[in-house]
């Protein structure tokens, strides 16, 4: 039995165990065995929670997951990844750099250019690609929900059609349409209920003194969705919530500054970590936990909660 799944060990030993930091953890090449020999393709993913659209799930530096998965994808300019579609959703959220996404409908395709903390869910089904054509390297998190991992199915991939075609989705030349949320064109409708732009989304400010932008949820500007709910939390210098808990897991992953994440036991007895960008916590369903920030900078921190319902916690200045 692990730490993560023995309830004798101690709170911070479980805490320690559900926490991935990025310097612990290792970018893998080879996590994508459909893009072996196709240098064009190549891309690094770094596993969190679950293995995400790899089929390397028996990794004992990833945390199990229940709901959803969540890792980083890094990808450097002039590469992609080709169309392809499956029946499980999957949301990008760009970190650093510039990422172009493109959906494809019977060779026509609709391409938008997404910067840092916007996020697109791909629905299911759908065919869909991206292409670095920055001149940064992309890192982005992609979370998937969990219920019917299947391979993916490819529709434009360069072992079967022209290195040119695939580059571009699948679409001739003059079959790419930009994004745009009042196009008439069925994948431009389409798409636009699922691209959120971060400078786009209402700030909601909670009496418990921090932010939240809804990505992923029932709220103005946010995608609609069955499994999850995501959201970018901001934490001011000094902010604290009370202990809250959910009927299902949630992960935290910090982005800028750091958090302090505090598990609070059934006798009241505390333990906290602290998080800096790009690490992560997940607390299971149940744990009664709360942030705060003890920094001097302003927080921001990646949010997932696995459900899109009531999940019961009620958030208090602390
Ligand atoms: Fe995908």
């Amino acid at each position: 039995m692990n730490i993560a799944a023995n309830p004798q060990a101690s709170l911070a030993d479980q805490m320690k165990a559900h926490t991935g930091r990025f310097v612990d953890k290792t970018f893998d090449w080879k996590a994508f065995p459909s893009n072996v020999g196709f240098e064009e393709l190549s891309r690094a993913q770094m596993r969190y929670i679950g293995a995400g659209g790899s089929p390397k799930v028996g990794d004992p530096s990833t945390l199990k997951a229940d709901n959803f998965t969540l890792s980083l994808i890094y990808k450097e300019p002039g590469h992609y990844a080709a169309c392809h579609s499956h029946e499980i959703e999957e949301s990008f959220l760009i970190i650093s750099g510039a990422l172009i996404v493109g959906w494809e409908k019977h060779g026509e395709v609709v391409e938008v250019n997404l910067g840092p903390k916007d996020m697109i869910l791909n629905a299911r089904e759908i065919g869909h690609g991206f292409r670095v054509d920055g001149v940064e390297p992309v890192i982005m998190s992609i979370s998937v929900d969990v219920g019917k991992p299947l391979p993916p199915v490819y529709h434009y991939h360069p072992k079967e059609h022209p290195a040119e075609l695939a580059r571009t989705f699948g679409a001739e030349p003059g079959n790419t349409m930009p994004f745009d949320r009042n196009g008439e064109h069925e994948i431009q409708k389409l798409m636009a209920d699922y691209v959120v732009r971060n400078t786009e989304l209402p700030t909601i400010w909670e009496d418990a003194g921090f932010t939240r932008k809804v990505y992923v949820g029932d709220a103005p500007g946010a995608v609609k969705h069955d499994s999850t709910r995501k959201e970018m939390w901001g934490l001011p210098m000094g902010a604290k919530l009370a202990p809250f808990t959910r009927t299902v897991e949630d992960a935290y992953l910090c982005l800028e500054g750091s958090i302090e994440v505090v598990w609070v036991a059934e006798d009241g007895t505390e333990s906290s970590v602290e998080l800096g960008p790009r690490d992560l916590i997940k607390t299971p369903a149940g744990q009664a936990h709360y942030l705060r920030n003890p920094g001097v900078g302003p927080a921001t921190v990646w949010t997932v909660i696995g459900t899109s319902g009531d999940d019961g916690a009620v958030y208090k200045k602390g």
